[in-house]
């Protein structure tokens, strides 16, 4: 089957909607991640891992209803080795056009014995049982050695080959705590490759952590041995360090075709408008210098270097940034700009909007044309960002003023919609965002603490958008919350709001003590 080296397609595995989305500050809520599925089909992944069904309720729902809607991609669930996981991963996949189910347990000492308590023989066993059970409602079932790098070799070739015999279609091995090198992680699957009798009827595929920054480095030593699925993840979100970066396999890939063999069939130029979403949603931005999608991934500073772009582009540049998606801040329409313009736009910028979402982004960007000279591409995508993205909410801002000055102490009025009922308070507070925070917790009843709150200005110029990010805890919770708009006390009221909604979320769902 599909790991010869003669196959020359890789399968993208994109999991932003599972490991991504279980890391901190990258909850979704279910609307939100249905719109991140949408982007994924439209981006072209293989595989969208859309959530572990059995961890919530939530992730149920989000799971099933991904998979009733998106007919582009295989839809997978994660299921522990166990009865209950599989059953309720089947229940949310089953209406998908092709589903899959992930099942995973341990291979490594480490964790037989000091998490599983178990002997070797009988995880075995329970991976083989696993695997039947999935079998038995789809032909598509992928098995994972969950710490497969710190697994001893002679064992994972052992089970590799009994859960291929049971049925599995896709054998994952997983650094799972990201502790491998790209010689040894290449060699390792060199090594599944010539000591598993029957690899040839299963894909091999990777899921690389970040951990020692190698992620992407051993998926692609991977892929160069065999492997012919890699999993990961947009803007490389996952546990702790995160996962392989799609952005950047992709890139490589396709930039380095000459030396893989192999490609994929990501779509590059929705990368950008894809990792953009991401953004987005969880108000997790990625860094400057990022490849491929950073705010800096195809600026160039230094004369010299300028120069030689100016004579000849390939001096300097060895992908363009149209071929990700990522165009010019370009001026793009303003007042005058009728419906018609502004859809192009906004699929030009990659996002797929129902009619009633576009009139609704449609309304804000005529106010916002009319106070606003300029409107640029980012304003276009914060707007959608506020007005679209956002999924119904048990807080929701309504209105406000605030009064401040050299002498007056720093007031705040808020009126917000608190779970349907219209509520208005005032509140004193050291200046007039710290009043409309203090006017918003005694509206909402909620005890979070502030963390970090960060402004940022969407374009240029002083009537630009200001974009603030805040970070709140409760507990252990942390979540991150966006606001968008020409007023910063505003931006930062939205912010504050969004992120609370995100707690609310986040109280919902208890995936604690999963993995245990
Ligand atoms: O990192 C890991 O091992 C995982 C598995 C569930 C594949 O996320
Ligand atoms: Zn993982």
């Amino acid at each position: 089957m599909s790991t010869r080296q003669e196959d020359t397609h890789v399968k993208i595995f994109d999991t932003t909607l599972r490991d991504g989305e279980q890391s901190p500050g990258n909850t979704m809520n279910i609307a939100e991640k249905l719109r991140v599925a949408r982007q994924l089909e439209i981006l072209g992944v293989d595989i969208i891992e859309a959530g572990f069904p059995i961890a919530s309720q939530g992730d149920f729902e989000a799971v099933q209803q991904i998979a009733r809607t998106i007919k582009g991609s295989q839809i997978a669930g994660l299921a522990r080795a166990n009865d209950a996981d599989i059953d309720r991963a089947w229940e949310a996949v089953r209406d998908a056009a092709r589903p899959r189910i992930h099942t995973f347990i341990s291979t490594s000492d480490i964790h037989l014995q000091h998490q599983l308590r178990k002997n070797r023989d009988e995880v075995l066993n329970i991976a083989v049982a696993a695997v039947k059970r999935a079998k038995a409602y789809t032909p598509v079932v992928e098995f994972s050695a969950m710490d497969a790098t710190r697994s001893e070799r002679e064992y994972l070739c052992r089970v590799f080959s009994e859960v291929i015999a049971a049925g599995a279609t896709t054998i994952n091995v997983p650094d799972t705590v990201g502790y491998s090198v790209p010689s040894e992680f290449g060699d390792l699957i060199r090594h599944i490759v010539e000591h598993v009798p029957n690899i040839g009827e299963a894909t091999i595929s990777v899921h690389c952590h970040n951990d020692l920054g190698l992620a992407v480095a051993n998926s692609l030593a991977a892929v160069q041995n065999g492997a012919r699925q890699v999993e990961c993840t947009l803007n490389g979100i996952g546990e702790r360090a995160g996962n392989a970066s799609l952005e950047e396999i992709v890139m490589i890939l396709r930039t380095r075709r000459d030396l893989f063999a192999a490609d994929t069939r990501i779509v590059t130029e929705k990368i950008y408008p894809s990792s953009r979403l991401i953004t987005s949603i969880t108000g997790v931005a990625v860094q400057p210098n990022k490849a491929i999608v950073g705010a800096n991934a195809f600026a160039h500073e230094s004369g010299i270097h300028q120069d030689g772009l100016l004579k000849d582009k390939t001096t300097y540049e060895i992908m363009t940034p149209e071929s990700v998606g990522m165009n010019q801040s370009l001026l793009v329409i303003g007042k005058h700009s009728g419906r018609h313009a502004f859809r192009s736009r906004v699929e030009e910028l990659g996002f797929a909007l129902s009619d009633e979402e576009l009139n609704k982004a449609f309304v804000r960007f005529k106010e916002l044309a009319d106070k606003k000279k300029d409107v640029f591409d980012e304003d276009i995508e914060a707007l959608i960002a506020e007005e679209v993205l956002r999924a119904p909410e048990e807080f929701k801002f309504l209105n406000m003023t605030v009064a401040s000055g050299t002498v007056a102490i720093p007031s705040a009025t808020v009126e917000m919609n608190v779970r349907g009922k219209v509520i208005k308070k005032a509140a004193f507070g050291d200046g007039p965002v710290d009043a409309a925070f203090q006017a918003i917790r005694e509206i909402t009843g909620t005890k979070s603490r502030l963390l970090k709150y960060m402004v940022n200005s969407i374009t240029g110029g002083t009537d630009a958008q200001g974009e603030v990010t805040v970070r709140l805890s409760e507990g252990e919770t942390i979540v991150v919350g966006q606001g968008a708009h020409m007023d910063i006390i505003i931006a930062s009221a939205l912010a504050y709001v969004n992120a609370l909604n995100r707690l609310e979320h986040a109280r919902k769902k208890h995936t604690a003590g999963l993995y245990h």
